[in-house]
């Protein structure tokens, strides 16, 4: 991952590579094409409209068709200016056009470049199902300009946020007090706190998924947090962003590791006061936090396979853990207790 300024790197890839095509985020080619993206204005670009709708099939059907007018040759390139919508639709049509052709990521958003920019995955919605259709397919380059992150609006940037904090959670003890001194100042979003914050994001996701080479399961701890957010996610009808709700799921692991004993109540709330309840910026009213939505939706996980629920605890010593025996009494519990803790009417 290359970090420089976009005025710098842009018109560089242009020149590096003979046979390119665009492919930028609709909100990023209105907010850009007068500044850093100026001299792509004569070329032809893909302007991409961006929602989970078009994250589809259709989509990249329509992007095989723009590439074969261009005389798509296998010496093309893909470049790609966005979020992770666009990250995924390039990346799924780059690695299956001609069986796999160059790209080149340049993410636009704080979940992509402090998070999904790395980890190889291509995923694309399909009849209304998440992120099921997908590849593994790295981008060849990838270059971040965290300036771009000053247009992004708040509940976006704040989703980012929320896998920030994980990483750094799951990164330990001394990624964890490192985040509390740049917390003010990415919430201010102050270039050095941004940048900081990417580099190690990136750096404890790439320890995760190195250590994972011989897949022990060390990849799985990245999924902290998201037992209870991708439930709370749902149940919500997607109005709470992900990375909020991941950070609400979090909440709801240390509150499951403190009942087991594993959690100390200082550490506890040290990592709520400090970490997780600064970086909630939802106005959360009690409406996503609801047992009798909640249990079933946690039911139905589909990565679900023991008896119980599957969660991933921390412990004091910043130990990550994965139990697949959480029974429901105790996930009830848990949800009440965070309403509480939340000051809010469950
Ligand atoms: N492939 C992976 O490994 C991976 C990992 C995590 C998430 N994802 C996927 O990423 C998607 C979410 O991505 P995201 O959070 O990056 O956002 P996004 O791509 O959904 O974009 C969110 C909004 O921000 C706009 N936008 C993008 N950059 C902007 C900028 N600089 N200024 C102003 N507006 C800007 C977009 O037009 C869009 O309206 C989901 O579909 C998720 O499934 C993929
Ligand atoms: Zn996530």
């Amino acid at each position: 991952v290359c970090f420089d300024k976009g005025e710098t790197f842009l018109p560089k890839i242009d020149n590096k590579y003979q046979n390119l095509c665009y492919i930028v985020d609709e909100n990023v080619w209105r907010l850009y094409k007068d500044g850093c993206l100026k001299h792509l204005q004569a070329r032809d670009v893909f302007v991409l409209p961006i929602s989970e709708e078009k994250k589809c099939l259709k989509t990249v059907f329509e992007l095989y068709d723009h590439m074969m007018k261009m005389s798509a040759k296998r010496n093309m390139v893909m470049v790609s200016v966005g979020g992770g919508i666009v990250q995924d639709i390039t990346g799924f049509a780059a690695s299956t056009l001609y069986r796999g052709i160059k790209w080149v990521f340049i993410p636009t958003t704080y979940l992509a470049q402090a998070d999904s920019c790395i980890g190889s995955k291509t995923s694309l919605n399909y009849d209304g199902f998440k992120n099921i259709i997908g590849s593994f397919y790295p981008p060849d380059e990838i270059f971040v300009d965290p300036g771009f992150l000053k247009t992004q609006k708040d509940i976006d940037f704040y989703s980012g946020l929320g896998e920030v904090v994980k990483l750094h959670m799951i990164g330990g003890e001394g990624r964890v007090s490192e985040f509390k001194g740049l917390l003010q100042g990415i919430l201010a979003k102050n270039d050095e706190s941004l940048l900081t914050s990417i580099k190690n994001s990136l750096y404890i996701k790439k320890s995760y998924i190195e250590a994972d080479e011989f897949d022990v399961g060390l990849r799985n701890m990245l999924n902290f947090g998201h037992c209870f957010g991708h439930a709370l996610e749902t149940t919500s009808n997607f109005e709470l962003p992900h990375g909020q709700a991941v950070i609400l799921g979090m909440i709801l692991a240390n509150i499951v590791s403190r009942q087991r004993g594993m959690l100390s109540r200082e550490v506890e709330s040290h990592f709520f006061t400090n970490l997780l309840q600064p970086s909630i910026a939802v106005d959360l009213k009690g409406k996503f936090i609801d047992a009798d939505q909640i249990i079933p939706a946690m039911k139905n996980d589909k990565k679900r396979t023991g008896k119980g629920l599957a969660l991933i605890l921390m412990g004091d010593d910043y130990k990550m853990k994965k139990v697949d025996d959480l029974e429901f009494a105790e996930a009830i519990l848990a949800l009440k207790r965070s309403t509480e803790i939340l000051n809010i009417k469950g």
